[in-house]
């Protein structure tokens, strides 16, 4: 079977010292490439969702450390340090649940400082190659992930996913959507929903269609059929993926998660979370410390441009929720699946 998911589009290209970002927030109706000249604009994009979902952000945020440091190779190596750390709490600022996006900065801001008796030009040049190599790396774990997760498919399952941990989320074949893409190459036939994920429509605008361009069987719910859809025995497996996964297996995801992992349960329908290791975050020891992005007002109270919502309604917009681990079957990484007792499991298998 072809590989289709090759001829995505790609979130993220970075083309001698070029970046260039897919502008996710008008898919599916228009590809729209956009190159990123300053820090500012890549901070704006990162907030905008232009470029989405927890690797690619932090993907994104590394080149865009890079970026800042153009006109930079004159200062003396303290300033640059100074600069350097400075501009990556700029853009760590953009989004705070996924830990992925402080993860690439603070490996590159390490890497800065212990280059710090280096001349400026070669530091600058050493935090490029890092860049790509975390870029490099997380098309290779996303492979492993894939692996991993391929076994838990078999023929003829329906499996539903939320929100996007796909292609688009990531450098090549997504966290969540890996192991589908995985077994559509090796011909299994299985049945994808994906939910449209309420309010900016990262199922429906992003993973439905990166799916259905990849040949993979697709059928799109609206976030509230999805008890329906179980309680008819259409699904076998649930797959998504994780902004930050906390030390003791609690999972942060997009919100509308914690909903489905409750349906799951009720159903006795096995509930995995797909993620790297950047996704796991051993310094937060339990899901309640996860910070929950807000976002404003107009993504609630209209739909696309047009209001639906009267005036002066008060709304709330967290981006993300948690879903404690107690909920999880396994999360799905490229070293093996994690099932409880989690906090010993994710220790052992990241043990260094
Ligand atoms: O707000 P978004 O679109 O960045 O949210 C994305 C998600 O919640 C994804 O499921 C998560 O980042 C994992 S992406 C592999």
């Amino acid at each position: 079977m072809a590989a289709n998911y090759l001829n995505l589009p790609k979130s993220i290209t970075w083309n001698n010292g070029t970046l260039t970002l897919l502008d996710q927030t008008q898919l599916p109706i228009k590809t729209v490439f956009e190159e990123q000249h300053h820090i500012e604009q890549v901070w704006d994009s990162i907030k905008q969702l232009k470029v989405r979902g927890a690797p690619a952000i932090g993907v994104a945020g590394a080149y865009g450390l890079v970026l800042s440091l153009k006109d930079k190779t004159h200062l003396n190596s303290r300033d640059l340090l100074r600069t350097i750390e400075k501009n990556a709490a700029y853009l760590d600022s953009a989004r705070p649940t996924a830990v992925n996006l402080k993860w690439a900065l603070t490996r590159l801001v390490e890497l800065a400082n212990s280059l710090a008796d280096r001349p400026s030009a070669e530091i600058c040049d050493r935090l490029e190659q890092e860049a790509m190599q975390i870029h490099t790396e997380d098309r290779q774990l996303c492979r492993g992930i894939g692996a991993q997760g391929l076994p838990l498919i078999q023929p003829n399952m329906g499996i539903l996913t939320h929100c996007n941990a796909g292609s688009l989320a990531t450098s090549e074949l997504g966290t969540a959507t890996a192991p589908m893409y995985l077994a559509h190459e090796r011909g299994i036939s299985f049945k994808v929903y994906a939910d449209e994920t309420r309010p900016l429509l990262q199922g429906s605008r992003l993973t439905s269609w990166e799916l259905q361009q990849a040949g993979i069987d697709v059928t799109l719910l609206c976030d509230n059929m999805a008890a329906h859809i179980m309680s008819q025995g259409l699904i076998d497996l649930v797959i998504v993926g994780t902004d930050r996964v906390a030390a003791n297996g609690d999972v942060a995801n997009k919100i509308g998660t914690l909903g489905v992992a409750i349906l799951a349960n009720h159903f006795n329908i096995p509930f995995y979370v797909a993620c790297p290791y950047s996704t796991i975050d051993f310094a937060t020891a339990k899901g309640d410390s996860i910070v929950i992005e807000e976002r404003g007002e107009t993504e609630v109270t209209h739909f696309g441009l047009r209001r639906t919502a009267p005036d002066n309604i008060q709304y709330r917009n967290p981006a993300f929720d948690v879903t404690p681990h107690h909920l999880v079957t396994g999360i799905i990484t490229e070293r093996g699946i994690v099932q409880a007792p989690f906090e010993s499991n994710l220790q052992q298998l990241y043990a260094a």
